[in-house]
């Protein structure tokens, strides 16, 4: 699965196999597991042992859909959240969730997005890729400055922040908080890129 073939997609019935079989990969590193805090954690718990069935991943898709509504009903404490998925036809290859705002822990610890690609997917660029593409979308949402923070440990999503213009900021407990602006360099929205000069 080529990095320039995947692009970002609103969660959809239509990577069910494929979602099915990165979520296998998931759990066999481990996610889903009650100390596992993350998104795909507690929607494992959640969904893991029936979204095998097709009505059930219809529901979870629009449960998924509907957390970026902020009449959803959601957890305690979360906020409304959009999440993407990263795919390639009907390869489901990773996902990404933008935080509509911070509330204390966000800020905090765990900032405005989260992702994961697939383990059999990894090492391709496609976090680095992942990111680029959905920062347009946090700037949509109003987010001119999205907090990302990461495990002190965790190399590779220090890469995919910095890759992406993220300013580190400090450490909190085992966290890395990283600014990254929404507005990329290379977005034609942005007045200063290319596509806007040549219009200009
Ligand atoms: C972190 C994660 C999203 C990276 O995804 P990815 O698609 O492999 O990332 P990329 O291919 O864009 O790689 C970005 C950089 O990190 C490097 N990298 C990737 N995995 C690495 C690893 N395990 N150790 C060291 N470097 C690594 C890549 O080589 C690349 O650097 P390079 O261009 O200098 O080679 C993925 O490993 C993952 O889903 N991990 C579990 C969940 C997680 O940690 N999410 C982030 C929470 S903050």
């Amino acid at each position: 699965m080529t990095v320039s073939m995947a692009q970002l997609s609103p969660p959809t019935v239509d990577v069910h196999e494929s979602f099915l079989a990165a979520m296998a990969e998931f759990q066999a590193e481990g996610r889903g597991y009650l100390e596992d805090r993350s998104m795909i954690g507690s929607e494992i718990r959640t969904y893991g042992r029936s979204w095998s069935s097709p009505e059930v991943f219809t529901e979870y898709v629009r449960w998924l859909r509907a957390q970026a509504l902020e009449s959803s009903t959601r957890p305690n404490g979360w906020v409304p959240s959009t999440t993407l998925w990263w795919v390639d036809g009907v390869h489901f290859l990773g996902r990404i969730a933008i935080r509509h705002w911070l509330n204390a822990h966000l800020r905090r610890l765990g900032g405005h997005i989260g992702y994961d690609v697939r383990p059999s997917a990894r090492r391709l660029g496609h976090a680095t890729a992942m990111l680029h593409a959905a920062l347009p979308v946090a700037h949509e949402l109003g987010i001119e400055q999205a907090l990302i923070t990461c495990d002190e440990d965790n190399v590779a999503s220090r890469k995919v922040i910095e890759r992406n213009g993220g300013v580190f900021e400090n450490k909190i407990d085992n966290k890395l908080r990283f600014w990254t602006p929404a507005l990329q360099p290379d977005d034609p929205a942005n007045p200063r890129s290319a596509g806007q000069e040549r219009h200009a």
